[in-house]
């Protein structure tokens, strides 16, 4: 990457943007094939260490903000057709462990908690019965915290043996939250959380978003304060970021963000006030009570092989990343002729982008060890990333000692671009041009 001293200083004029999980982006990858799929999973030559991702793609409403991949108001037969289809995935895909008890695994979305009682029960009976699973497993549940998050609902969730729930209240105002088109109301956000208490969950984690429209820093410090009184076991807030395509919210909403220094400073303040709360930072994003466990989120960030289930789902391997077909009737023909519904891969070790792959995954931890790296690929960590180094470290966003390459707080706040900084040429090239336009905009520091 040429000039990358001069492009760092550019993009730290603009907003953080949110953590890259998925090097390289899924655009630059080409049509996959079970048997490939097959092939890679059988020779990966991991560890014993796997964890799984089922994805329920559906939501009541659309929130302005999200361009995650779900369908909108469906009706609950197609729920429980999709949920038949997932459990004929589950069967043919399992097998891909061979016999690896996941360590983590997350049902997320979409909305799982749109599903009844009985259908929960019955989908966290499959993933426990068709991956082995062990009780020393992290199974977590995300929960709209809305109305359908209620008592019964999260005691069938518990029974069926989830130990874990992640509750976007994404803002604890009402106000911004009609703003985003949530349906959910501060009062609904705080009964979810008594009854997940209640039926017995011990592990919580809860998601704010911080830069909502019109999001003042009172209104951030309220969201934060009110969250940490509540004393969940983790908490996460994620920059909001709405310049995706298929996100129209942005040109509405563009004169009512908070500025880009008050979005540093809420970030900075938040983080300053959860640490002193008792919570230890993991990533950017994330703060976790001593007692929370985080194991979904430290595997993904440690790039533990991963299968992914349902519609649009990501798998990783060492070397090897793919994906699952988005479109319902496509994914439902597929596993109902007993094929793994597989779309688009990306062969990280062909394209010699493991190195740069395992660098932008650590970087998630905010720290690469380098004696990790130099053996793993058989390579000088500080020779290869030779200028990377010198500009991050002269920009004042990492340091470099003899064991570790380490992010500084302010490389911290900007873990996408210190990760943008390891891509390769050719991907940065690519991403630049097809996300180039959606870029947030320079700001004028004071
Ligand atoms: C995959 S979503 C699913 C969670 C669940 N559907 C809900 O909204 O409660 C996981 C988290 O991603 C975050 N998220 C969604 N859209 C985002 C965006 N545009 N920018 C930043 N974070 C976002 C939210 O905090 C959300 O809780
Ligand atoms: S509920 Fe979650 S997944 Fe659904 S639209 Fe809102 S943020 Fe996206």
């Amino acid at each position: 990457m040429n000039g990358l001293f001069d492009y760092i200083n550019t993009e730290l004029s603009r907003d953080p943007g949110i953590c890259i999980l998925t090097y390289p982006y899924s655009f630059a990858w080409e049509k996959t094939s079970e048997i490939e799929v097959k092939e890679v999973w059988t020779h990966f030559g991991g560890g014993n260490e796997v964890f799984a991702y089922v994805h329920i793609p559906f939501c009541s409403k659309e929130c302005h903000f999200c361009g995650f991949h779900k369908f909108i108001g469906k009706g609950y037969a197609t729920i429980r057709n999709y949920l038949t289809d997932l459990y004929a995935e589950i069967e043919i895909a399992s097998p891909l462990l061979q016999k690896r008890s996941p360590l983590a695994v997350t049902i997320g979305g979409g909305s799982p908690s749109l599903l009844k009682a009985d259908d929960m029960t019955t989908l966290l009976g499959n993933v426990y019965k068709s991956m082995g699973i062990e009780k020393s497993c992290e199974v977590t549940v995300e929960v709209y915290p809305d109305k359908l998050a209620t008592f019964e609902k999260l005691t069938a969730m518990k029974e069926a043996e989830a130990n874990r729930i992640s509750l976007g209240f994404q803002s604890l105002n009402d106000k911004l939250k009609r703003i985003c088109n949530r349906h959910d109301t501060v009062e609904d956000n705080l009964a979810a959380y008594e009854n997940a208490r209640k039926a017995g969950f011990d592990d919580i984690s809860i998601d704010l978003l911080c830069g909502l429209p019109q999001q003042t820093m009172e209104i951030w410090q309220d969201s934060i304060k009110q969250t940490i009184e509540l004393n969940p076991d983790q908490i996460c807030f994620f920059p909001l970021s709405i310049r995706h395509p298929g996100i129209p919210f942005y040109e509405k909403v563009k004169h009512t963000l908070p500025a880009f220094e008050v979005l540093k400073k809420m970030y900075f303040w938040a983080r300053k006030r959860l640490i002193s709360s008792g919570y230890k930072q993991a990533t950017r994003h994330n703060f976790k009570k001593e007692c929370s466990r985080g194991l979904y989120e430290y595997h993904q960030s440690l790039g533990t092989p991963c299968l992914g289930l349902g519609v649009n789902s990501i798998s990783f391997l060492p070397g090897y990343t793919y994906k699952n077909v988005k479109d319902l009737e496509e994914y439902s023909n597929s596993v109902r002729k007993k094929q793994l519904p597989v779309d688009t891969g990306f062969d990280l070790a062909k394209n010699a982008e493991d190195a740069n792959a395992f660098v932008v995954k650590r970087l998630t931890f905010l720290s690469v060890d380098k004696n990790e790296f130099n053996s793993r690929f058989q390579k000088d960590f500080d020779t290869v990333y030779e200028a990377q180094i010198d500009a991050l470290t002269k920009s004042g966003l990492a340091n470099n000692n003899n064991f570790h390459f380490t992010l500084t707080e302010e490389g911290i706040y900007y873990t996408a671009l210190v990760k943008r900084c390891f891509f390769s040429e050719r991907l940065h090239k690519l991403q630049t041009e097809r996300l180039g336009r959606l870029k947030p905009p320079i700001r004028n520091k004071n």
